[in-house]
């Protein structure tokens, strides 16, 4: 079998993902709406460009575009694509489709959905109380009735930025006002109100089929843009994997928490087929449910998939067809993975684009180094830009955690752009 796959999405893991793809002998060509500098520069592979497809978040647009250019899988990176039911669309066609469609992407799409569906069927999570804009003062003397720390969280989308983990009162009454005051627009016209919980977070993310679970290794983000997590949250400034604290037990726990929600999901009638993401606070009295996501993660993808050893088209044909029970997933896991953000200066705030890159060659060239882009575009003599905040994602694999960082850092020393700024102590958790 010969296929076209369609990716929808622009950053390091849809990188990732078209580099593991392109190497599958099943696929004939691979087109990415809108990818990116390093999609672009990838075997069998074209951007699809605005002019061709502008709307990435457009069910009819893009089931159109797969139907009129032979596309035999669609896989949809990002959240919001899957919240407004581009999954759904697809699958309407005939066409099979890696994403869960709209009625389970509310997992992520609804903080307050989430919390509901978590205690409807026993999920581990933290206390939380819910309010719509007109409850304004409830909201508030709930706030007070907790004190702090709290944690405040804007009900919809908000690109990673709708949640405050206030540590004094006078923090969380700032937020609430925030969001119903608009500042996250009809996301934050329902309010979460939750309990805070304290521990080491770890993401364990699973291929679902609707039956069958698939987990791939844990891992850890590092979330905060200064070393030390200090500073403002950002969309993940690195992140390493496995997590050397988490045990096999504390691990085992974890994933039949994700097969217990996948049951939940199949229980309620909601088809899932895709990747579900679970991001757990490691808590004394053991891992609880912060948030799912309905996709990869970014960065985590970028140090799971370079792992895997088996046919990636093979297993997301699988997962999108019901029959990842048929299919082997086979990952490297003594290989310890360590992906370091590099940023553009003044990220997660504003930022210039445009910046000439240079040196990704040479990091390639360091043993066990892969470079994945997310803010860039490739000019047509080849010079590559910066076009995000975070522009690159420099991925290691090797035998120890102590290796795979020097490498990264040695790889991150010799790319160049100006402005160019990254943590230094990604992976320092795991030594
Ligand atoms: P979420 O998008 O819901 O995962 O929230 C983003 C980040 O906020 C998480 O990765 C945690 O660092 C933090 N967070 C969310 N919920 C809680 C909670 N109940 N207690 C403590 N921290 C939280
Ligand atoms: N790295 C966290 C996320 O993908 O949401």
């Amino acid at each position: 079998m010969s296929s076209n796959v369609l990716v929808i999405g622009a950053g390091g893991r849809e990188h990732a993902i078209v580099r593991s793809l392109s190497m599958s002998p099943h696929v004939a060509r691979i087109d990415v709406a809108p990818g990116n500098g390093g999609t672009a520069g990838e075997p069998k592979t074209r951007n699809v460009t605005p002019d061709v497809l502008s709307d990435v978040e457009s069910p009819a647009a893009i089931a159109e575009y797969a139907v009129a250019h032979d596309i035999d899988l669609v896989v949809i990176g990002p959240e919001a694509p899957l919240v407004a039911g581009v999954a759904d669309a697809v699958r309407a066609v005939g066409i099979p489709v890696f994403g869960p469609g709209e009625s389970a992407a509310r997992l992520e799409g609804s903080k307050k959905f989430a919390k509901d569906f978590m205690v409807r069927h026993n999920v581990p999570t933290s206390a939380y109380y819910v309010f719509a804009s007109g409850q304004r003062d409830e909201a508030f003397s709930q706030l007070e009735r907790m004190g702090a720390p709290v944690v405040i969280k804007a009900d919809g989308l908000a690109a990673g930025k709708g949640v405050t983990v206030a540590t004094t009162l006078d923090e969380a009454r700032a937020a609430l006002s925030e969001c119903f005051d608009g500042r996250f627009g009809a996301a934050g016209d329902t309010v979460v109100i939750e309990e805070c919980l304290v521990g080491p977070e770890c993401s364990v993310l699973c291929f679902v089929d609707g039956e069958t679970v698939v987990p791939m290794a844990p891992s850890q983000d590092h979330k905060r843009v200064g070393e030390g997590d200090t500073g403002p949250n950002t969309g993940g400034m690195g992140v390493y994997s496995p997590v050397p604290m988490v045990d096999a037990v504390t691990y085992g726990t974890m994933v039949r928490t994700m097969q217990e929600v996948a049951s939940a999901l199949a229980t309620e009638g909601i088809e899932y087929r895709g990747v579900l993401y679970g991001g757990f606070m490691l808590t004394s009295a053991g891992p609880q449910v912060l948030e799912f996501n309905v996709r990869f993660g970014d960065p985590e993808t970028q140090v799971l998939l370079p792992r895997l050893r088996t046919d990636f088209f093979e297993a997301m044909y699988a997962c999108a067809t019901g029959k990842l029970a048929d299919t082997t997933l086979e990952f490297s896991d003594d290989l310890k993975g360590v992906s370091v953000v590099m940023a553009s200066a003044g990220y997660p705030g504003s930022y210039e684009t445009g910046v000439s890159i240079t040196g990704i060659d040479d990091a390639e060239a360091i043993e066990g180094v892969q470079v994945f882009h997310a803010g860039t575009t490739r000019d047509e003599d080849g010079t590559v830009r910066t076009a995000g905040g975070r522009v690159l994602n420099v991925t290691t694999l090797a035998p120890s955690f102590g290796l795979a960082i020097e490498r990264a850092y040695e790889a991150v020393d010799r790319i160049d752009f100006e402005g160019a700024f990254f943590r230094r102590d990604i992976g320092q958790k795991a030594l």
